[in-house]
């Protein structure tokens, strides 16, 4: 019987199967299936070699062992010179290390990488930029916006890794950018560019290269709707660092997120603002994140957050409202609904307001995307303000985890939350109870509490509508 010479490999989780179907039984995506040709030959293991080609047979070396105390070499880095970039990649790029830069069409990955790549130029280190998607001409109108265009980058269009690799073996430049990983393709393979199989194996020769060169690799990967860096679950662990673009178009904030990092901490976020001229840094996130509050209005409450290493301010939105006959709406942008959910039944069990059959719309204003416990008893701040129509105080901040039975739990880094709302302004904080004594108050005025029901005394007007 003649074997097999194609499978079904899904686009989105890498699994393989023998038959096409609808959906991926191990992801459980559906149309992400397509049909590849399975590799010809024996796999490359270490018994290939024993065969016909015994003669190439390599020597074995012994492997070194060493010891954790022996003495390390500090990975060697250099700075891009764009603050909030090199933080996200803790501190500065590594030389030798590949990174992945993932985000939605349009969010502004290009728009960075060609302003890093300028500036390290400029600086006088050797960078390559190959783009697969656009062509020379475009990309120097866009340096010509971003007012870089006497940089002395190379710049080329290129699909083929076979080229590019034999460019970087001869040009060996300390910085290459690929745009993007899903237009490249391996001559040995059938199957299509952007296909699990062209994307793992262009990135696997591709990172081969950068290793064994010293060059540092800046891979861009396009996302699908559904978050995931497409084909590239796969990716992820090849390379040593993962970096998300965030943010929707309709904000001018863009955040870049580390997800994974080998030589840093991972959850640092750094934050730029879209312009006409590129992207810039925003080096006070806080006051960025504050601009357009008002302070008199129901429904808003400070959170003061945690954003990798670095304190971050956010106003969350809450609205409560009377909803007609039915199932009540429940609306949450950049923060988890699950968690809202929780918040509500607490509020509703534990402290008896009658928020349930309303409608609500929650909202982290300047389109951050908060994932700390810590913001729950903001949150309950705003939805008891916009339930009573009481305005919160607006020089108060808040932080602290809620639990099940109504109690406020302690949140990790007091002391920065407080020492950034002191900065920015603000005289008063409402947080957990267990903490406050250990800490300093940097000149706020604190409201420690161990009980959701102690926030009530706050919002008056609540009392006598319930
Ligand atoms: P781009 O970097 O091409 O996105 P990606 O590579 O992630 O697909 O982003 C381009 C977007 O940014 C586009 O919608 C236009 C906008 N933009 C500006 O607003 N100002 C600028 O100076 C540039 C270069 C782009
Ligand atoms: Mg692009």
């Amino acid at each position: 019987m003649a074997r097999a010479s194609s499978h079904y490999v899904c686009q989105s989780c890498g699994a393989a199967s023998s038959k096409w179907s609808g959906k991926c039984e191990a992801c459980g995506e559906w149309n992400s299936i397509t049909e590849e040709a399975l590799p010809t030959g024996p796999p490359k293991g270490l018994h290939a070699a024993s065969g016909k080609g015994a003669a190439s047979h390599a020597k074995a070396r012994r492997v070194q062992f060493e010891g954790l105390d022996e003495e390390t070499r500090k990975a060697p880095r250099f700075l891009t010179g764009i603050a909030e970039f090199d933080r996200v990649c803790g501190g500065g790029l590594v030389d030798g290390s590949a990174l992945l830069i993932g985000g939605d069409p349009g969010i502004g990955k290009s728009t960075l990488l060609l302003q890093t790549v300028c500036r390290l130029s400029a600086a006088g280190i050797s960078t390559a930029y190959i783009s697969g998607e656009e062509a020379i001409d475009q990309i120097r109108l866009r340096a010509d916006r971003l007012g870089v265009v006497k940089a002395p980058i190379a710049l080329a269009t290129a699909t083929s890794v076979r080229d590019i690799v034999s460019a970087l073996e001869t040009d060996k430049p300390r910085l290459t950018v690929i745009d993007s990983i899903q237009t490249m393709y391996v001559d040995t393979l059938d199957s299509a560019p952007g296909t699990v199989a062209q994307v793992r194996a262009s990135a696997q020769e591709l990172i081969r290269v950068a290793k064994t060169n010293g060059i540092t690799l800046l891979l861009v990967g396009h996302v699908t709707k559904d978050g995931a860096i497409a084909g590239p679950r796969v990716l992820e662990h090849m390379v040593d660092t993962v970096l998300y673009f965030e943010g929707d178009r309709g904000h001018q904030f863009r955040i870049l997120r580390t997800v994974k990092n080998r030589f840093g901490a991972t959850d640092e976020i750094g934050i730029f603002e879209m312009t006409d001229k590129g992207l810039s840094e925003v080096a006070n996130p806080s006051a960025l994140f504050l601009a357009d509050r008002r302070g008199d209005v129901s429904g808003a409450a400070v959170f003061a957050g945690i954003e990798g290493t670095r304190p971050v301010l956010v106003e969350i939105q809450a609205l409560v409202a009377p909803c007609p006959p039915g199932t009540p709406r429940r609306a949450v942008i950049g923060w988890d609904s699950a968690r809202l959910a929780m918040v509500l039944a607490v509020l509703e069990a534990r402290c008896g307001i009658q928020i349930g059959m309303h409608d609500i719309y929650l909202n982290v204003a300047g389109g951050l995307r908060i994932s700390e416990p810590a913001a729950d008893l903001a949150v309950a701040a705003a939805l008891l303000s916009s339930l009573s129509g009481e305005a919160v105080p607006s020089d108060t901040i808040f932080f602290g985890e809620v639990g099940l039975s109504g109690e406020i739990r302690s949140v990790s880094q007091t002391d920065q939350r407080l020492k950034e709302a002191a900065k920015l302004g603000f005289v008063r904080a409402v947080l957990p109870e267990s903490r406050t004594k250990k800490q300093g108050d940097h000149g706020l005025k604190l409201t420690a509490i161990n009980h959701l029901d102690q926030l009530l005394p706050l919002f008056p007007a609540k009392k006598k509508k319930a």
